[in-house]
C-alpha cells in the first residue's frame, strides 16, 4: 500500500495531550468535548493525520462501485480515512481485500452508537462481494474493566447474536473472540509476537498513554487488535497469503491501534490496513460526550422497551429549540446541537423527509415534541426489529459463524 503521513507520531496522539487546554478528548477510552456542537472533526483530521473523505472521493467511490453511496457516507458520518483510495484501486483492478471491525464486549447490550459501525460494514460487504472478520475483544475488557474473565468471554458470545443480528453473510463472515481463537491458532499468535517485537514500550506509551502502574497486560494488547490487520492471521480463510490488506470501518476513537498497526506493517512485510471513521453519535444530553455503555441514561439500548426509548427521549435527549412554544416559533431551533435531530441523521434514510424537518425545525414551525415524536416512532421501529431478528439468532448459528474455516471465497 501506498505510503502516508502517518508514521507513529507519540506525541500528536497522546492519551492525554488535550487537558491542558480545550482541544477535544478522544480516545479509546474518552471522548469528551467543550463545545455543544461536539467535537470538532476536522481539526482532529489534522490532529491524526487522517484524510477527510471528500466529495471527489465519494464521487469516486460512486464510480468505482456503481451504486449510490450509503447515507452513513453521504451524510459525511463517515468523515475521515486512511488510504481508501489504495482499496477502491483494488477493486477497480478486481484484486482482493477484506473487511475487519470489532467490538469491545463491556456488557450485556450493545447501544445505538454501537450498530453504526456494524451497519455500514454490512452495506460494504454486499457492495463489495468480500471476506468480513469481525473481533470480539474479551481479553481487553477483561483488562480494562471490572469483569471475570469468563463474564468477557460471555458477553462475547452474547454480542456476537447482536452483531449477527445485523444480517451479516453466514458463508462470508467469520467472528472470533480473542480469548478462544488465541488458543485455537498458532498462526494468530505468531502474527501477534511479531508484533510485539517491533514495538517498543516508549511508543505505546506514546500512542496510547501508558503509565508505570498499568498493567502489563494492556501494553501488550494493542498488538492483538493489531494482529486482526493481517491476512497471515487467518491461513484458512486466505490460503496462507500474507499479502492481503483491509478496510477497517470504526468510529475514530479506534485510530490510534491503527497508527501503530500502520506504523509496524512494512516492518513486518504486511498490507497496511486502510480504515473509514466515524463520527460518534453523542450522548443523550448532548454532543459533550459520545454515546457510552458505562453510563444508562446517556444511551439507547438494543434491548429497551419501547417504553424506556419513549421516556429516555422526552426526558433527557438535549434540545436545541427555542424555551418556549412562542420562542422557537419566534426565532426557531438549532439542528447542530439538537440530539434528536442528530440521531435522525444517522438513523433517518429518507433524504427528502430530513431536509424538510431541517428546514422546518430551523424556522420554528416545527416544534421540539413533534420532532422528538419522529424519532421516537423511528428508534422504536429500528430496536423492535433488531430484538426480533436477535431472537431468531440461536447457539448453534452462532457457533456456525465462530469456527474458524474457509470462507466462500478462493485465494
Ligand atoms: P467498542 O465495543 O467500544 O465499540 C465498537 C465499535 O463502535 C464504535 N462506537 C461508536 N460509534 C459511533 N457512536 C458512538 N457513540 C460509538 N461508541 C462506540 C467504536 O468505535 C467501534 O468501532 N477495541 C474495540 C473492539 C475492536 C475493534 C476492532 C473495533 C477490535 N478490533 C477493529 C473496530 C475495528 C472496542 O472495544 O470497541
Ligand atoms: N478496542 C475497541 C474498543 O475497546 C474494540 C475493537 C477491537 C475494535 N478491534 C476493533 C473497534 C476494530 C473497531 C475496529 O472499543
Amino acid at each position: 500500500m501506498t505510503e502516508t503521513n502517518d508514521t507513529v507520531e507519540c506525541n500528536d496522539s497522546k492519551i492525554n495531550d488535550s487537558s491542558a487546554n480545550d482541544e477535544d478528548i478522544v480516545n479509546p477510552w474518552d471522548v469528551r468535548s467543550s463545545s455543544a456542537a461536539g467535537v470538532d472533526y476536522d481539526k482532529l483530521i489534522k490532529r491524526f493525520g487522517s484524510s477527510k473523505l471528500d466529495a471527489d472521493l465519494l464521487e469516486r467511490f460512486q464510480k468505482v462501485t456503481g451504486k449510490p453511496v450509503h447515507h452513513l457516507l453521504k451524510r459525511g458520518i463517515f468523515f475521515s480515512h486512511r488510504d481508501l483510495n489504495v482499496i477502491l484501486d483494488r477493486h477497480e483492478k478486481r484484486q482482493p481485500f477484506f473487511l475487519y471491525t470489532g467490538r469491545g464486549p463491556s456488557s450485556e447490550s450493545m447501544h445505538l452508537g454501537h450498530l453504526i459501525p456494524f451497519i455500514l460494514t454490512k452495506w460494504l460487504q454486499e457492495t463489495f462481494d468480500v471476506p468480513l472478520i469481525i473481533q470480539l475483544t474479551d481479553d481487553e475488557k477483561f483488562l480494562w474493566k471490572d469483569l471475570s474473565i469468563e463474564e468477557a468471554n460471555r458477553l462475547a458470545y452474547e454480542n456476537a447474536k447482536d452483531i449477527i443480528a445485523c444480517g451479516f453473510d453466514e458463508s462470508k463472515t467469520f467472528i472470533f473472540s480473542d480469548i478462544d481463537y488465541i488458543g485455537q491458532s498458532s498462526d494468530f499468535y505468531k502474527v501477534i509476537c511479531r508484533i510485539q517485537k517491533s514495538v517498543t514500550f516508549n511508543q505505546a506509551r506514546g500512542i496510547f498513554g501508558f503509565s508505570d502502574t498499568d498493567c502489563i497486560g494492556k501494553i501488550s494488547f494493542p498488538a492483538i487488535q493489531a494482529a486482526t490487520s493481517f491476512s497471515a492471521s487467518f491461513p484458512f480463510i486466505f490460503n496462507k497469503r500474507s499479502d492481503i490488506p483491509c478496510l477497517i470501518p470504526c468510529a475514530i476513537d479506534q485510530d490510534p491501534y491503527f497508527r501503530m498497526t500502520r506504523d509496524v506493517a512494512p516492518r513486518l512485510n504486511y498490507q497496511k490496513p486502510a480504515l473509514i471513521h466515524s463520527t460518534f453519535i453523542p450522548s443523550l444530553q448532548g454532543a459533550q460526550t459520545k454515546m457510552s455503555g458505562s453510563d444508562p441514561n446517556s444511551s439507547i439500548y438494543l434491548t429497551d422497551t419501547a417504553k424506556q426509548i419513549k421516556t429516555k427521549i422526552n426526558k433527557y435527549a438535549f434540545s436545541g429549540g427555542g424555551d418556549s412554544v412562542e420562542e422557537h416559533k419566534l426565532k426557531g431551533g438549532n439542528c447542530e446541537i439538537d440530539v434528536s435531530y442528530q440521531y435522525l441523521k444517522y438513523f433517518l434514510e429518507d433524504d427528502k423527509r430530513l431536509s424538510e424537518i431541517y428546514r422546518t425545525y430551523t424556522s420554528g414551525e416545527l416544534l421540539t415534541g413533534h420532532l422528538k415524536k419522529e424519532l421516537i416512532d423511528l428508534v422504536q421501529v429500528i430496536v423492535e426489529n433488531h430484538q426480533k431478528k436477535r431472537k431468531e439468532v440461536s447457539d448453534d448459528v452462532v457457533k456456525r459463524f465462530m469456527t474458524p474455516r474457509k470462507l466462500n471465497f478462493s485465494f
